[in-house]
């Protein structure tokens, strides 16, 4: 069957990657795509994949049967429900299953509502109640613009003048309309870790564990990113958290079937902090993380096509999961001076001699196939590179073995990734 995979990023590369394995997969449409996913797929670059109309429009005149919806704005803006009125399968939830991510008062509200562990909160539309109610919870603590705002909208406030600041700044528009409501909530300590579960008709499959890194420098120094690295499993979780991550996943499912009009396909991605009184929800996301996915598909052995169709079409009886049991680590490469301002257009070399190396992928993110240059960067974050061993430490050297080989002009990357995880769970003094 023809599938089309909505997206730009690492991600999406790894999804299209995943996807172009399946002997299910005819032609693999991709839009925009990027340097990566030219080669296994067509790019669109004329499609507006915020727009269901256009959407749809596309996957009509194309025979596309399976639409994969990669980023969370395309999810809130409804695509996936204008591709599905269309009688089209689509991998990832409507717009009302979306405001899981959409709204971080809609989703602490979701979560209080069905028990799930997470941070006390308040959640407001003017500064002094934000201000009054923040004052009475005392420092630390945690301000959070409502709505989208691409990874930037939370500041974790060490004193109260720094969450005051930070709740005028979003009243005053330095998050646009996603700050015009502001979640204020307890600061909550420990590692953090990612599970991510395929959700379909009120039952969660979950994938492995991963943690990502999310500050631009070595010591998790610097300021935040899209995610620096990720590692999958997370070796540091113990079998009780583990379970209890899984218990609440499936407790979320169960509830996006009772309480939204339509079924919830899609993935849950359920962000998590393992605080000494047990695991607890910091947010949940409406879809695959960046770079989690570029760490869990690969270890991925079932048929990605065959999970997704099963989901989309609301049968999660009909889901098989299996797992390699390596270990994945992934480093990204990105562009000097991001997460700021940084060049593009610098020539990529050495990615062929990096996926010659046992275990080794190299999903593109920030790039592009220039007809006179060839691959060139195109973004802040340039690739994943992934590598999978057969123990933690070993998964992590050979993707820095690999990281060594690929060479662009600014090459950024943490040296680090995995680093606190291969001490031990002393490493975050808990
Ligand atoms: N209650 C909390 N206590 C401590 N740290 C938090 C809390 N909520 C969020 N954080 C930190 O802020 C980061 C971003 O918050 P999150 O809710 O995941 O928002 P988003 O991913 O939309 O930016 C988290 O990964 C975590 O490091
Ligand atoms: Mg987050």
């Amino acid at each position: 069957m023809n599938i089309l995979v909505l997206g730009s990023g690492g991600r999406e590369h790894a999804l299209a990657w995943a996807i172009a394995k399946s002997p299910l997969t005819d032609t693999l449409f991709v839009a925009p795509g990027n340097g990566g996913t030219a080669q296994i797929a067509k790019n669109v670059s004329n499609l507006n994949a915020e727009s269901g109309e256009e959407v749809l429009a596309f996957a009509r005149e194309n025979d596309v049967e399976l639409v994969v919806i990669g980023p969370e704005a395309p999810l809130v803006a409804g695509v996936a429900d204008a591709v599905r009125a269309g009688g089209i399968a689509v991998f990832g939830p409507d717009a009302q299953g979306a405001q899981l991510e959409g709204s971080k008062t809609f989703s602490k509200e979701f979560m209080v509502r069905n028990g799930i562990p997470t941070a006390g909160y308040g959640s407001f539309d003017n500064a002094p109640d934000a201000l009054a109610y923040a004052r009475e919870l005392g420092a630390p603590l945690v301000v959070k613009a409502d709505g989208l705002a691409a990874g930037k909208g939370v500041i974790v406030a060490d004193s109260l003048d720094a969450a005051e600041e930070a709740i005028r700044d979003c009243f005053t528009g330095a998050f646009g309309a996603a700050g015009s409501r502001v979640v204020v909530e307890e600061c909550l300590t420990g590692p953090e870790c990612s599970l991510l579960a395929f959700v379909s008709a009120g039952e969660a499959l979950c994938m492995s564990t991963a943690q990502d890194h999310k500050r631009a420098f070595d010591g998790d120094e610097g300021p935040n990113t899209g995610g620096m690295g990720c590692y999958s499993p997370v070796p540091i979780v113990d079998p009780d958290e583990l379970a209890e991550m899984q218990r609440i996943m499936q407790q979320a499912a169960e509830a996006t079937a009772r309480e939204f009009a339509c079924d919830y396909r899609g993935v849950l991605y359920g962000g998590f902090m393992l605080t000494p009184e047990g695991p607890k929800v910091l947010e949940f996301n409406a879809r695959f993380g960046d770079p989690e996915t570029q760490v869990v598909l690969p270890r991925l052995e079932s048929d990605l096509v065959e999970v997704m169709l099963a989901v989309a079409e609301g049968c999660p009886g009909d889901i098989g999961l299996s797992w390699s049991d390596r270990w994945a680590c992934g480093v990204v490469l990105a562009s000097s001076g991001y997460p700021g301002s940084y060049e593009k257009g610098k020539a990529v070399s050495g990615i062929e001699a990096a996926e010659a190396l046992d275990g080794v992928t190299v999903f593109h993110a920030g790039t592009a196939e220039r007809p006179d240059s060839g691959l060139v960067t195109s973004g802040g974050r340039v690739l994943c590179v992934t590598a999978l061993g057969d123990t933690f430490e070993s998964a992590r050297a050979q993707a820095y073995k690999a990281c060594g080989l690929i060479d662009f002009e600014g090459k950024q990357l943490r040296t680090d990734i995995g680093y606190r995880a291969s001490i031990g769970r002393s490493a975050w003094g808990n």
